[in-house]
This record gives structure tokens, C-alpha cells and sequence, in this order.
């Protein structure tokens, strides 16, 4: 089992990077840092309020033959790229990598990596090592107080798209050593289009979702079907509803899926934001009148 410190960042690929983090910072509120010019492509690390302390990276193509053309063109693309943990000894993550039967990949320096196709589910998880001096992203929670923005409050989960759920939730506890949410030993459920499992992170950073197609119609089959086993959504809690949706009325960003549950004390609202709007992620955003209402 690999050791995780916390969870350093998620990475989105797109073509147009300063087209993104506009979206990112006038519609989500993230705060962006300098954009760094590397020799195949240009990244910036953008903060995410409220209290995940996430950075959200963003990556594109700065020439013709850049590797990430072939993400952006292939099946998964544009849209969350990889995920980057925090271990303390890089030298230990890459036994733990063989002794799991993967093969480390792309290794240098304090980096290693979990290759898509060769272990990693659909999905490149990078590992480094930083002592606390070295940390690559760092930032305190913070609250969100721009105009016409969501008010971000946490990053509640990343649902990740396989076609057997407790068998992904097993590997991300032998991989990973995340456990079940709230404990449970198995914490699968099944709804009518697809089923569910839950599991929490050591860092309580954000949580990872497990779907899977419940019947062979299900849109999750049809994710499947297009996109392979890969990250599906990505869910915001949100400080205030009515802020939310007037941010998005705002910028004239449409939203689907729309629930509510009634009841002063049980009032929860949700809603997803098409990965067309949102340079290839599928969103939802919720808000809840107290912890634990909306799951
Ligand atoms: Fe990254
Ligand atoms: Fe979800």
C-alpha cells in the first residue's frame, strides 16, 4: 500500500489555458498563481476556496508536438488529466509501487507516477516527495467573497466511472489504503441507474466516489462505452445556493439535473454543469442546510 500524505492538486487538460482559469476564477472563485511556460506545455496552479486546500492545475499544448495532444484528442479528453498525492519518501513509493505489481513509471527526481493504463484505473495518479519546507501546493482555506462567483466551500468528491464497483473500492484501499466513508465495511449502494461506493481519504481532503452502471442502459454504461473507466464527475459544495445559481445565471452558464429536498431542516439543493461549459468536466454543485443532509 502506498502511504499518502494529503492530496497536493487535480490537473485539467485543455487547448486554451488562459480561457480556463478565466472560467476558473470569474465563475468558481479560484485564486490563480503565475503561469509557468514549461518546454511542452504551459501550466498554472489555481486555489480553491474554501476548506479542501486543493490546487487545481491547469495544462495545455504550447507546441504542435506536445504529449498532451494525444489526451486532448483521445477518448478522455479535455478533462481532468491526473491527481497528485504527497508521500514521504519517494524511494518507499516506488517499492510499494512493484510490490503492488505496478511498474513506477516516469520517475525522476521526488516524482513517480502511476501510468493510466498500467495500473492506474483510467486515471495518472503522480506521487512526490517534499519535506514540509517543499510543499508543491500550499494554501490555507480560505473563504470566497468576490462578486458573481459560486462561493466555493469544499471539494466534496471525485466519482470515478468503472464497471464494478467494489472492486475498484477494494483497490483503492489496497493501492491507496482509503477507507470505506463513514466506516462501513462494504458502503455500496445501488440506485436505479448505477450503484455506489464511498471512500474517505486519510487527509478528510475530499472523498472518491465509485459508480458503476446498474443495467446495461445506464448513462454510466454509456460513460463507459465513450470514455472507458475514467474520472466521471467532479462535486463543489457550495456556501449559498441562491449565490451559486445567481453567479451562474450571471454568466449565462446553464445547469441540468436539477433536486431539491424539501423541509427547513432537511433542505438540500444539487445541480450539474455540462462538461461543455466547463472545459471537460462534468460538475455538480450542492449545497446543504447543515453537514450530512445531502449525500
Ligand atoms: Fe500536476
Ligand atoms: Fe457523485
Amino acid at each position: 500500500m502506498i502511504e499518502i500524505l494529503n492530496v497536493d492538486h487535480f490537473c485539467q487538460a485543455v487547448p486554451d489555458l488562459e480561457k480556463q482559469s478565466d472560467f476558473l476564477q470569474k465563475v468558481l472563485g479560484l485564486l490563480p498563481s503565475k503561469i509557468s511556460h514549461q518546454t511542452d506545455f504551459d501550466n498554472q496552479v489555481l486555489s480553491i476556496p474554501g476548506n479542501s486546500k486543493l490546487g487545481w492545475e491547469l495544462m495545455s499544448p504550447n507546441t504542435n508536438k506536445s504529449f498532451l495532444h494525444r489526451f486532448l484528442d483521445g477518448p478522455r479528453g479535455p478533462g481532468l488529466h491526473h491527481l497528485t498525492m504527497r508521500v514521504q519518501s519517494i524511494e518507499k513509493t516506488k517499492n510499494q509501487l512493484i510490490e503492488l505489481g505496478y511498474e513506477p513509471w516516469g520517475a525522476e527526481g521526488n516524482v513517480v507516477y502511476l501510468h493510466p493504463q498500467k495500473g492506474g484505473q483510467g486515471f495518472l495518479f503522480q506521487f512526490y516527495e517534499a519535506n514540509d519546507e517543499d510543499v508543491w501546493y500550499d494554501t490555507e482555506p480560505f473563504t470566497d467573497n468576490e462578486k458573481n462567483t459560486i462561493g466555493i466551500k469544499s471539494v466534496d468528491h471525485i466519482a470515478h466511472a468503472h464497471k464494478n464497483v467494489s472492486g475498484l473500492v477494494d483497490w483503492y484501499q489496497k493501492t491507496f489504503g482509503f477507507s470505506p466513508y463513514n466506516g462501513d465495511s462494504d458502503n455500496t449502494s445501488s440506485g436505479e441507474e448505477f450503484k455506489i461506493g464511498l471512500l474517505q481519504l486519510p487527509s478528510k481532503q475530499l472523498k472518491i466516489e465509485i459508480i458503476a452502471p446498474a443495467h446495461p442502459e445506464s448513462f454510466v454504461q454509456k460513460f463507459l462505452n465513450e470514455r472507458d473507466t475514467s474520472v466521471h464527475h467532479l462535486t463543489l459544495e457550495v456556501e449559498d445556493w441562491d449565490r451559486a445559481t445567481a453567479a451562474l445565471d450571471f454568466h449565462g452558464i446553464r445547469t441540468f439535473g436539477e433536486r431539491s429536498n424539501v423541509g427547513a431542516e432537511s433542505l438540500w439543493h444539487e445541480a450539474f454543469i455540462h462538461p461543455k461549459e466547463t472545459g471537460g468536466v462534468l460538475l455538480q454543485i450542492f449545497w446543504q442546510a447543515k453537514p450530512g443532509l445531502w449525500e
